[in-house]
Parts: structure tokens; C-alpha cells; sequence
């Protein structure tokens, strides 16, 4: 068996929580591979809404289970509220939550080191959600981490220890408050909340799930362009977003990915700092906000919004290898009576459709091919053949644009608005 991969191709936010939920009962196993708690997977099931951070999207399925794989970064504290905000909606995770033991952990120093580095970089802030990721996966790279493994063992708390204190000089080099009892009391307390989950070999368990024909669904976090080695870097998170991370982050080998399924929203947005050349700062970018509720899942921070880019997308498709597309917030644009999408880029006086070394650098302007939008409600057509002609229109342009089928067109918030094609 092969493992399925569905990520996003744009900044993050395409809708990949909605998408896993409405694809899990297709699968066994739903497995997070990478990135942490800045991520905010939203689901709603039965008119309910549910963010998620880190817990796979699958987990709204009680007959599914789900893993957080050894490259993702684990908050206990954030962890711990989530299994809590499940338990309180009659969601139980026992027995169908597993944590690789060689995930790492997120300290409460990570979390201030965030804080105090994004407060240091004044005008250059990258706009990070805070959450300590960027810390966390450098104590990884940097061989200093802790990982969930090690909560099991006796010398737990003098290593925890120690990599505070090792923090704590670092803290000192900034103009911060280094007071962190309170919150360290509550990440203790979590952390023993941790020891009551299943901690696993992710690596055999994902493998021998395979051999047994069990089918697996790799879920993404952030988005393709968030990347750290492809994306806009510096402006990016600090794992790989993309096809390659599944690899490393669940353990697997290349010819273990199967379908590979990439998410855009019909239009595009991205929270935080960092280049965006489809941006607008207009009323339309302000319709986009509204219509689409563009406010971040995790901060609640309003998403800047623009045009589909497609050039970022094909960039995106190329490295992550797509075979389906998943166009999400169709419906966001039912309102509009023209919809643009970047075909290319200006780039000084030259055209191009790749993407600059540093996109941040260059002056680049959007060349935009405009479509008429449909005026309908697409939200009440749940079939291809309800679908009003200048929608049929715009998706054969953005296929034909993007050489990969569009699969699944998402009409709404909800798992039943979703039409498949
Ligand atoms: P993720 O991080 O990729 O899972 O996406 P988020 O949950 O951060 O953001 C997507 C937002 O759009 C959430 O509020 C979803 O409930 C919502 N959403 C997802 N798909 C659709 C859709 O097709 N139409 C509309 N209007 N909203 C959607
Ligand atoms: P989901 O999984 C959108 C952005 C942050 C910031 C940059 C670095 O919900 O799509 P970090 O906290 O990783 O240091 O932030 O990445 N970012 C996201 N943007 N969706 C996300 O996750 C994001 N996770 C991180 O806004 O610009
Ligand atoms: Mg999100």
C-alpha cells in the first residue's frame, strides 16, 4: 500500500482541515508529519466548528486513528486543551491517538525565545504565530532537543532543566521578562497528561499498518510557499511543508507516496509578513476578507487576500508532485462580476512564470487574464452538471493552466459542501 499525501500549495489556510475531514472515511490512518501548533485546521461538523493544532483531522471519524508523526513539534500544554476541547464534545482520542516518540517537544522557552527574536527583528518581523516552532526545531537541528520519548524517562526533568537554563542565557542577551514559573507549573502539569497518551515507534507502526493494506492519509500543515528550503524564505516556517516532509516526517520511503492531493483556495491569502504579489490592498482585498472570513484560525489575525496566483501554483505543483487538485472558497468569489488570476509576472521589463530567488527583492507585478464570475449561489449544487457555465469556464482555464484536475470543489465550511468531479 501506498500513502496518500494532501497539503497546501499556497500560504497556509487553503481549507486542508475541511478536506482531510471530508476524505478520512476513505482511510485507516490519519498522520500529521510535520510543523506544530501555528497550524489551525478548522472543521465543521454538524454545524459545530472545531480548530485543531495539532491533532490530525481525522480524529472527528471515531472509527479512524490518527498519529502525530516524528516531524512534527508538540506543545503537551496545546495538546492537552485539544484532547480536553474533544473530550467536552463527547470525542474521546483513547486508543486512537498515537505519538511518535521521536517527535519534539516545544518548552515554554521556545515560546519566549520566539517572542523576544520576532520583538528583535522590528520591521523585518516574519509575523511567526508565536508559538515557539522556529526554537523548537532549531534545539532539533541543533541536537539540544527533547523529544516525546524522553518523557518516559527518569532523567526527564534534569534534561528539561538544563535546556531551560541553556534558554535562559540566551534570554538574557534580549530585553525580555524571564519570569516563567506559572507557565512552566502548567507545562509540567501537561506533560504528565502526555504520559497518559500512547506513544509509539511511528516509523514501525506506519509500516507495518502499510504491509497490513491498511490505507494511510499524510496530512499537511502550513502551505508549499511556507516551506523552508522552497518557500519565500525568510518568510516561511522552519519544517518542510511540502511531498519531501512526508518522507521524513513519518518515515517513509519515495515509492511509499501514492496520490498526492494539493489544496488552493479560488483566490489566494497569507497571515504574517513576507512577499505576496497577487496582494490587494483595496476594496476587493477587503471583499475577499469579508465574503471569505479571512481571519487567522490560531492568532485571529486578519489574512491579507489576493488573486490566485498561478505561477506560485504550478511552482507548487511541480516540487510536491500533485496528481489532484482540491479548489476550496469557490463560493467566496459568487458575488464577484469579474475574477482575475495571475497568469505571469512583470519582473523588472522582463515577463517570466517562475519564481525569483528572492521574491521579497524584486518589484514584481501580476499579469492578470480576467474571467466573468457567475453570480450563483454555488453553495446549494452538489453536481457537476447544476454547475453555471462561467464556473465550468474558470475551472477548465485554472486546469488547463495548471495541467492536474481539479477533483474536489469546495462550496462551503461544512463537510457536505463539497462537490466531487
Ligand atoms: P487550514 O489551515 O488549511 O485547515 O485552513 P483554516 O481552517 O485555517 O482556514 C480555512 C477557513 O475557511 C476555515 O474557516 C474553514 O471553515 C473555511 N472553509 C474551508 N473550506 C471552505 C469553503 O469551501 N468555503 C468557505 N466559505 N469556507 C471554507
Ligand atoms: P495552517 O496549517 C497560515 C505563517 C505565520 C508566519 C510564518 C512563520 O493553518 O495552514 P511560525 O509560527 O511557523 O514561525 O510562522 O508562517 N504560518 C501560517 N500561516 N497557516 C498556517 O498553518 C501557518 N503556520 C505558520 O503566519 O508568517
Ligand atoms: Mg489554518
Amino acid at each position: 500500500m501506498q500513502v496518500d499525501v494532501l497539503l497546501g500549495l499556497q500560504w497556509g489556510d487553503e481549507g486542508k482541515g475541511k478536506i482531510v475531514d471530508v476524505l478520512a472515511p476513505e482511510y485507516d490512518l490519519i498522520a500529521r508529519f510535520q510543523g506544530g501548533p501555528n497550524a489551525g485546521h478548522t472543521l465543521v461538523v454538524d454545524g459545530k466548528k472545531i480548530v485543531l493544532h495539532t491533532i490530525p483531522s481525522g480524529i472527528m471519524h471515531p472509527d479512524k486513528q490518527t498519529l502525530i508523526g516524528s516531524g512534527v513539534v508538540i506543545d503537551p500544554l496545546t495538546l492537552a486543551e485539544e484532547v480536553n476541547e474533544l473530550k467536552q464534545r463527547g470525542i474521546s482520542v483513547e486508543g486512537r491517538l498515537k505519538m511518535a516518540k521521536k517527535a519534539h517537544l516545544i518548552l515554554p522557552t521556545h515560546r519566549m525565545l520566539d517572542a523576544a527574536s520576532e520583538a528583535a527583528k522590528g520591521n523585518e518581523k516574519i509575523g511567526s504565530t508565536l508559538r515557539g516552532i522556529g526554537p523548537a526545531y532549531m534545539d532539533k537541528t541543533g541536537r539540544n532537543g527533547l523529544r516525546v520519548g524522553d518523557i518516559f524517562n527518569a532523567d526527564f526533568e534534569n534534561r528539561y532543566h538544563k535546556l531551560k537554563e541553556k534558554h535562559l542565557d540566551l534570554l538574557r542577551l534580549y530585553p525580555v521578562e524571564l519570569n516563567i514559573d506559572d507557565f512552566e507549573k502548567g507545562w509540567m502539569n501537561s506533560i504528565e497528561a502526555l504520559r497518559q497518551l500512547e506513544a509509539v515507534d511511528g516509523v514501525y507502526y506506519v509500516q507495518d499498518l502499510l504491509k497490513q493494506g491498511c490505507k494511510i492519509l499524510a496530512e499537511g500543515a502550513q502551505g508549499s510557499m511556507l516551506d523552508i528550503d522552497f518557500g519565500t524564505y525568510p518568510y516561511v516556517t522552519s519544517s518542510n511543508t511540502v511531498t519531501a516532509g512526508v518522507l521524513t516526517g513519518l518515515g517513509l520511503a519515495p515509492q511509499q507516496i501514492g496520490e498526492v492531493i494539493g489544496i488552493s483556495k479560488a483566490y489566494c491569502t497569507r497571515v504574517g509578513s513576507g512577499p505576496f504579489p497577487t496582494e490587494l490592498n483595496d476594496d476587493i482585498g477587503n471583499q475577499l476578507r469579508n465574503a471569505g472570513h479571512e481571519f487567522g484560525a490560531t492568532t485571529g489575525r486578519p489574512r491579507r487576500c489576493g488573486w490566485i496566483d498561478l505561477p506560485a501554483l504550478q511552482y507548487a505543483i511541480m516540487i510536491n508532485g500533485v496528481t489532484r487538485l482540491a479548489l476550496t472558497k469557490i463560493d467566496v468569489l459568487d458575488e464577484f462580476d469579474e475574477i482575475n488570476a495571475c497568469v505571469a509576472y512583470h519582473i523588472g521589463s522582463e515577463e517570466s512564470k517562475s519564481i525569483p530567488y528572492d521574491m521579497g527583492a524584486e518589484k514584481i507585478i501580476p499579469i492578470l487574464e480576467e474571467y466573468p464570475g457567475w453570480k450563483t449561489q454555488l453553495n446549494t449544487i452538489k453536481s457537476i452538471h447544476d454547475f453555471p457555465v462561467n464556473l465550468e469556464r474558470y475551472l477548465k482555464f485554472i486546469e488547463s493552466r495548471l495541467e492536474v484536475p481539479v477533483k474536489y470543489l469546495s462550496t462551503g465550511p461544512a463537510r457536505e459542501d463539497l462537490v466531487l468531479i
